[in-house]
């Protein structure tokens, strides 16, 4: 019997909450809370009569905190799941330490405004001194560390697909198959095809400014970096195919560093088609992709959040993706003595994604491992107080969830490795 307060209702939040709904001897009650609240009141709708699940809505404003610790107060939940905005985690943070609540989210921390002077001061500072430019990081979630430890309240940060289940990969790796990992790289593959020439397929301002950062990669104890989409490597994906694939930096690494022991190198590849680049790197040039508000015709826009309302919903993308998402790690390192290597990936198909929860299956895989990391929490089996990352939690309760939610996971001894 757990009370849920989910906050965001978009595409991940919509797949998460109608999961939660399956389970719903462990999600008795679900409070559904958004900025558009008309969104929470159609899912609601949706719901009631397919689950015993108790779902009320709400209307908030996650970057207010006092609006976000009158709405906990007044539903005391068990857990809040943040599946809005990387911008508001702090704020939403803030509110769980006030009310005493667990806290989790899918995507680590980032400024919505770029150009805050306060914010910029650290952000250079960190740049110079870890060596990667991109704007999130996890050292403002993590500086919430001591506070949840003496609240005895667990933040669960990341619990995604990727940062989230590749996390976990690397666990269950480090925990059953190998002694010493040399090599993780992570490979995310999207052979999905939605048919529009150019369409980002979760929250575009997120996914554009990810997408367009340079790419880093952790190596022999630093991070290197390369100007964005600068190493292109070609992978043969299983159910896939042949893809080509990018290096980006991931924010999955900089944890991974931390917490396995003498890694030499992490590496985070994503595909994308010829179409997607051509279109990102016209629209970054002609400045599309500028966070910093322009003056037009007397209104002040942001170009990125202009662009954000011509392109299509990522979650109107559902009925119109075929094909497959393949995302998963290879490893190289020891085990016994001996040289060994392992890949653990999950193959995901985007309209079973849609034919179940009306998602491609971009939320599918994120909204999936958000609601098993939830049911890790509220059962137990990760509530270590402080702020956490999917690796330092137990992977083998979390995979079995996933293996029976929808997310299962395929194994190979002999891949073929990335150079
Ligand atoms: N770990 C992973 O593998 C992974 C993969 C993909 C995405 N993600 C993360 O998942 C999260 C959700 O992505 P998405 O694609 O579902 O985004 P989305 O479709 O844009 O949905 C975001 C939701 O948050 C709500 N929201 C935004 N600002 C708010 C505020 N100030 N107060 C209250 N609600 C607010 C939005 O409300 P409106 O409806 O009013 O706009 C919307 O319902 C993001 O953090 C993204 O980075 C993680």
């Amino acid at each position: 019997m757990s009370r849920v307060l989910v906050i965001g209702c978009g595409g991940v939040a919509s797949t998460a909450i109608q999961k939660c709904c399956q389970a719903d001897d462990i999600f008795t009650d679900l409070c559904i809370a958004s900025r558009t609240r008309a969104k929470c009141d159609a899912l609601a709708a949706r719901l009631r009569g397919r689950t015993s699940a108790n779902i009320t809505t709400a209307q908030v404003d996650a970057d207010n905190v006092g609006q976000l610790i009158e709405l906990i107060r007044s539903f005391s939940p068990d857990l809040v799941m943040n599946i809005a905005l990387p911008y508001q985690d702090l704020t939403i943070m803030d509110a769980c330490l006030a009310c005493g609540v667990n806290y989790m989210d899918t995507a680590n921390y980032e400024p919505e405004d770029t150009d805050d002077p306060a914010w910029r001061a650290v952000y250079e500072k960190r740049c110079k001194e870890a060596g990667f430019s991109a704007y999130f990081d996890y050292s403002w979630q993590w500086a919430y560390r001591e506070r949840f430890e003496k609240a005895g309240l667990t933040a669960l940060l990341g619990c995604g697909f990727d940062p989230g289940v590749t996390q976990a990969y690397c666990a269950y790796a480090l925990k059953h198959e190998f002694d010493q990992i040399d090599t993780i790289d992570i490979l995310d593959c999207n052979g999905g095809d939605h048919g529009y020439p150019f369409a980002t397929n979760f929250n575009p301002e997120v996914n554009l400014r990810e997408v367009s950062a340079p790419g880093s990669y952790w190596e022999n104890g630093h991070w290197i970096e390369i100007p964005a989409m600068s190493i292109k490597r070609e992978y043969d994906f299983d159910q896939v195919g042949r893809k080509d694939m990018y290096l980006l930096h991931h924010e999955e690494i900089e944890s991974l560093a931390q917490n396995i022991p003498g890694v030499k190198r992490i590496r985070f590849f994503m595909t994308f088609g010829q179409s997607y680049l051509t279109h990102m790197k016209c629209l970054e040039n002609v400045g599309m992709l500028s966070t910093t508000p322009v003056s037009f015709e007397g209104h002040e826009i942001v170009p990125i959040k202009f662009l954000k309302a011509l392109l299509p919903d990522p979650a109107s993308l559902g009925p119109r993706t075929h094909g497959k998402t393949n995302i998963g790690c290879i490893f190289t390192g020891q085990k016994n003595g001996q040289p060994k290597t392992y890949y653990i990936y999950n193959v995901c198909d985007h309209q079973e994604c849609y034919r179940e929860v009306q998602s491609q299956a971009v939320s599918y895989t994120t909204g999936v491992p958000a609601m098993c990391g939830a049911m890790m929490l509220l059962t137990g089996r990760w509530n270590i107080p402080g702020v956490h990352t999917v690796e330092e939690l137990d992977p083998d309760p979390f995979l079995e969830a996933l293996d029976r939610y929808g997310l299962p996971r395929s194994e190979s001894r002999s891949p073929a490795l990335v150079d």
